[in-house]
């Protein structure tokens, strides 16, 4: 009877353990459900790009460009950052694991996850310069918010990037302006946000000028992986 109840409390405990192990995919999935249609289905293609005043010159002449895979986007996004700006305190906002943030940290920046999923830093990741796969360390952490975005968590940073973020994109760009933050935005779909783009509006290109009507200077960028890889990059001034 003991070694029964035993093996069925240990059974509950791997159930309850592999529930919450699934939980940001299967939370992702749902996500996507609610997705708005007639949105996503406008294609961000060359001639949409080149039409837009503002996204024209991110439609690249040579393809073989983009060789990266979409695993590496944080690694990218990390240099990127890096080439641009010097260290200060930056959000991860919907950062996942958090592998942006931990590679932002290691360049000198005070880095933190805002993201409602708890979620561990991955176990390795590869070094684009070495090409070595680098282990991070059980012990290794970086501050986390396991919240959902609110606008007053800007206040405690100068610098705000949200890469493939749901829900928050809107709000960010708003507590931005408020509380005078740069923005770093990566947006992929449009999953609950409060205002939308009329149909036939690419979301990113419907973010670019709602940025510019906020009056945030802003510089379009690229990325070299394949997958959703144009950002926003908004700038406001100096915080006081
Ligand atoms: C597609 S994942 C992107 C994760 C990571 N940035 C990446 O590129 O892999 C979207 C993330 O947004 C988070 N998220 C959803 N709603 C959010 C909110 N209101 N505030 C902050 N993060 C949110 C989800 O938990 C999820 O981790």
């Amino acid at each position: 009877m003991g070694k029964r109840k035993d093996r069925r409390e240990k059974a509950q405990r791997f159930a309850a353990i592999a529930r919450m192990a699934a939980q940001p995919k299967l939370a992702e999935k749902r996500a996507e459900k609610r997705a708005v249609p007639g949105h996503q289905d406008v294609a961000l293609t060359d001639e949409l790009l080149t039409s837009s005043a503002h996204l024209a010159g991110l439609v690249s002449s040579d393809r073989r460009e983009l060789t990266k895979m979409k695993k590496f986007r944080f690694q990218l996004l990390c240099q990127w950052i890096s080439t641009h700006r010097e260290p200060g305190r930056v959000a991860d906002v919907g950062g996942g694991k958090g592998l942006l943030a931990y590679l932002l940290q290691k360049s000198g920046w005070l880095a933190t996850v805002i993201d409602p999923f708890a979620q561990s830093l991955p176990a390795k990741y590869k070094d684009l310069e070495s090409g070595r796969q680098i282990r991070i360390g059980e012990d290794e952490r970086v501050p986390r918010l396991n919240q959902a975005f609110q606008p007053e968590m800007a206040e405690q940073f100068d610098l705000l990037v949200a890469m493939h973020a749901h829900g928050c994109n809107i709000q960010m760009i708003d507590a931005a302006l408020e509380y005078g933050c740069d923005l770093i935005l990566l947006p992929c779909c449009v999953i609950h946000e409060p205002i939308l783009p009329p149909p036939g509006v690419h979301w990113i290109q419907w973010l670019v000028e709602y940025v510019i009507e906020k009056g945030f200077v802003v510089e379009p960028f690229r990325l070299n992986f394949k997958g959703q890889n144009i950002g926003i990059y908004a700038r406001m001034g100096a915080k006081a």
